[in-house]
């Protein structure tokens, strides 16, 4: 797998250009990128800022030698280079796995491109079909939002630490619900709808955002536009 991931993770440099401002995703596939890309600036010198979704992603740049700078810094967003749980067939996607999905939406939601790279195990028929969307919420909020979920058939649980005591909370000061969906038929409608949601702060669904997916498969990778 850590193959399928370094591979998509080379391929992705293909679209790297000198002059870029980068967005730089979350999870091991992008963290492999990352690295490649430090080195990649290193040895042609070239002039990239990258812009992190998470500390992970921050602290991998800086040690992996790419200068990074903040959101509100940026004019634009070349290209955004991120991961993804699950990738249905017209490339709606759920992300979140690694609680950075607000971040991640900002960025890659505003980047001209934006590429995701992913294993052939997350490609589903539908979103949901593997995967709860992530939620982030206000903490005092999360009960109601809970309830609220019902509403949409699905359940939600409050994500715990594995090495904190106590629930995870995010680099937004935020509490995630993982909402287990029976089958999301209109990813961009549930998307929207969820938002709606008053304590929600934003959901890993990402509907209509893809513009290119690489996909690792032991044949090597293959490339899917929408
Ligand atoms: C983090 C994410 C990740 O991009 C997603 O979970 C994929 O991670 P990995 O490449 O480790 O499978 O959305 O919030």
């Amino acid at each position: 797998m850590e193959k399928l991931k370094k591979m998509v993770a080379r391929e992705a440099l293909k679209y790297i250009e000198d002059g870029m401002i980068v967005g730089l995703g979350t999870g091991s596939t992008t963290a492999h990128f990352i690295q490649l890309l430090g080195k990649l600036v290193m040895e042609e010198e070239l002039e990239i800022y990258g812009i992190p979704t998470s500390y992970q992603a921050k602290l991998l740049a800086l040690e992996s030698g790419i200068p990074i700078i903040d959101l509100d810094e940026a004019d634009a967003i070349d290209v955004a280079i991120d991961g993804a749980d699950e990738v249905d067939p017209d490339l709606n996607l759920i992300k979140g796995r690694g609680a950075a999905l607000t971040m991640e939406k900002i960025i890659d939601y505003r980047a001209g491109t934006f590429i995701v790279l992913v294993d052939e195990s997350k490609l589903v028929d539908y979103l949901g079909q593997k995967m709860p969307v992530p939620i982030e919420v206000i903490p005092a909020a999360w009960r109601v939002i809970k309830e609220e979920l019902e509403v949409f058939n699905a359940t939600a649980e409050l994500r715990i630490a594995k090495n904190k005591d106590g629930p995870v909370v995010t680099e937004n000061g935020n509490f995630i619900l993982d909402a287990k969906f029976e089958r999301i038929e209109d990813p961009l409608d549930i998307e929207i709808e969820l938002n709606n949601i008053p304590g929600v702060v934003e959901n890993g669904i990402f509907a209509d955002i893809a513009d290119i997916v690489l996909v690792g498969t032991k044949e090597g990778v293959k490339k899917l536009e929408r």
